[in-house]
């Protein structure tokens, strides 16, 4: 048991009505880790994510953030919480400053304290030339940055991004993940992620689950997921359907998906040993990946 979790889920469950949301899950986030929340859609990433947020309450289970408990001491944990939700709900009739200034009194933090804070934001997210700005003109990637602004007006030690990139071009995308780089490093912040992003779990996350229908699938460090699931090389062939799979000994792992043939291991000179059978289909042999992990996962 380590004394620095700041946050820790103990068979947390969600039901809404008689449907089972969040089925049980336990996890433990230290002080200062960047932590992922993996899962396709409607795995639970965002109701796990608004339990933590004390923004839905649990059905069963234990959650303490800081020490604090999630249904008992929710003013005390939104105090210590930044929260980026899946939607932008920025507010339409104010400008890009008044959006985090009229956000600052949730907190009650006085005005002159608020602008200072707000132009520091500002500058942070590479919004200051349009603090006057009305919302609906920024494009998707300003708002998105703004809204992670905006969640950190109160100076929280934790920070919850639900999809902070979903939707987003790769530039932007690239730009935000600096962003939460920069507040992991030079703040200490913990960030709790969701995505569906593999590159962006790989990129930014110490330690992640993988959730799906609900229930932990997976867990782990991304390199160690790779390694102890699906070995360190994919020969990864195209266009195979009506191809058999290979005859491969144990240490190859083999998958077919569709028209994807995809043979996993440890050693590139036995992969490529395949690649003769294949003829001239399209074929690449690389490094895995998570995207690997979580594709063997949610099919499992
Ligand atoms: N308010 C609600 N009422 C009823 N069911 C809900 C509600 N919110 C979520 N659900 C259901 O709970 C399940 C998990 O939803 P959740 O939003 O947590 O998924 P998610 O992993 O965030 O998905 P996505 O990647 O699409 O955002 C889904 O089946 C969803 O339909
Ligand atoms: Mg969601």
């Amino acid at each position: 048991m380590r004394s620095d979790w700041i946050i820790e889920a103990k068979n947390l469950k969600k039901y809404y009505g008689n449907f089972c949301a969040v089925g049980g899950i336990s996890f433990d986030i230290a002080a200062g880790e960047t932590f992922a929340i993996l899962g396709e859609n409607g795995a639970g990433k965002s109701t796990t994510m608004r339990m933590i947020a004390c923004r839905s309450p649990i059905s069963e289970g234990n959650l303490t953030v800081n020490g604090y408990t999630v249904g008992a001491d929710d003013r005390k944990i939104r105090s210590v919480l930044g929260v980026v939700p899946q939607e932008n709900n920025l507010d339409p009739d104010l400008n890009v400053l008044e959006n985090l200034i009229v956000y600052s009194r949730y907190f009650r933090i006085p005005y002159e304290a608020a602008l200072e804070r707000s132009r520091k934001l500002l500058d942070f997210i590479r919004l200051s030339e349009k603090a006057k700005a009305k919302v609906d003109s920024l494009s998707g990637g300003m708002k998105r940055r703004l809204v992670i602004a905006r969640a950190l007006i109160h100076e929280p030690s934790i920070l919850l991004l639900d999809e902070p990139t979903t939707g987003l071009d790769p530039n932007v995308r690239q730009e935000i993940w600096e962003k939460i780089d920069d507040l992991r490093s030079e703040r200490k912040i913990t960030v709790v992620l969701s995505t569906h992003y593999m590159d962006e779990a790989e990129k930014l996350s110490g330690r992640l689950i993988v959730l799906a229908n609900g229930k932990i699938a997976a867990t782990g460090h991304p390199a160690e997921l790779i390694r102890s699931r699906v070995g360190k090389f994919a020969l990864e062939v195209r266009e195979a359907k009506g191809v058999p799979l290979a005859n491969v000994d144990h240490s190859i792992t083999a998958v077919s998906r569709g028209s994807l043939h995809i043979y996993f291991g440890e050693n590139t000179d036995e992969l490529a040993k395949l690649m003769p059978q294949y003829g001239s289909r399209p074929m690449i042999l690389r490094p895995s990946n998570l995207e690997d992990v979580f594709l063997g996962v949610i099919a499992s």
